[in-house]
């Protein structure tokens, strides 16, 4: 069986202390309503990262960051290394988000090598890809996302893979208001997983989540993750109010 997971995205957003107000309701909700077996994931700033996690302790939420540096430590001034990231309790990293993609120049081959870090530190990355709009309407989104695939997972080993989160996030859907219809994510989500089988076998490909990111609401979360390939959501808007991001998580 697949692994169900709502991921929160906090992007940018919250204050430590705004950040821990978040974090509390999302957990009494969590605790209190959520009966299905889907993980809750918060991926807040770095500056939060230890004390959400102290405050989800215990709790079936667990706390994730938004990027983190391939190198083990040095000279590498702003950045944080994965073994930081453990030391703290973070269990999920997303790595390849398409802002960093477009506002940090991260390539396919830096993450590579993040994703790489992170597997050997035990920690469970959450990979990113998706097109653009102009790549949909020249019909080359498919090629494009598997491109992301190949370059950035194909060099694991497969036990290493089979460790990987992957998320589809659009671009054209991300804080946008435009939800991929169900149709659109079912058939990218398909597509990912038969080139995911080509290269590590059909048995790997279906144990393998992928969630969709892009706009993703209460009120869409329910057909999307319906579909036969999607197993949960990537959040970003809605995951910054708790109501939202927990009735997303029931969506199941
Ligand atoms: P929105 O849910 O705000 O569209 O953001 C999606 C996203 O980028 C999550 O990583």
């Amino acid at each position: 069986m697949r692994k169900k997971i709502v991921a929160g995205n906090w992007k940018m957003n919250k204050t430590l202390d705004e950040g821990l107000a978040l974090a509390s309701e999302v957990i009494a909700m969590v605790k209190a309503e959520v009966k299905n077996n889907a993980q809750a994931v918060l991926c807040t700033p770095f500056i939060s990262l230890y004390s959400v996690g102290k405050l989800a302790e215990g709790s079936p939420v667990a706390v994730g960051a938004q990027n983190c540096y391939d190198k083990e430590s040095g000279a590498y001034t702003g950045e944080i290394s994965v073994s930081m990231l453990k030391s703290i309790g973070t269990k999920y990293v997303i790595l390849g988000h398409s802002e960093r993609r477009e506002y940090f120049a991260e390539t396919n081959a830096l993450l590579a090598a993040k994703v790489t870090a992170v597997l050997k530190a035990g920690l469970t990355p959450i990979f990113c890809c998706g097109e653009t709009l102009a790549q949909r309407e020249k019909g080359i989104h498919i090629d494009f996302v598997n491109s992301q695939l190949t370059e950035s997972l194909f060099l694991l080993s497969e036990e290493d893979f089979k460790k990987v989160v992957i998320a589809y996030e659009p671009i054209w859907a991300i804080g946008t208001g435009v939800t991929a219809s169900k149709e659109q994510a079912q058939e990218m989500h398909e597509k990912i997983r038969t080139h995911l089988a080509s290269k590590y076998g059909k048995a790997v490909a279906e144990e393998t989540s992928i969630l969709y990111g892009g706009s993703c609401k209460p009120d869409n979360a329910q057909e999307l993750f319906a579909c036969k390939d999607i197993d949960g959501g990537l959040i970003g808007g809605a995951s910054l109010k708790a109501r939202d991001f927990v009735d997303i998580l029931k969506s199941f």
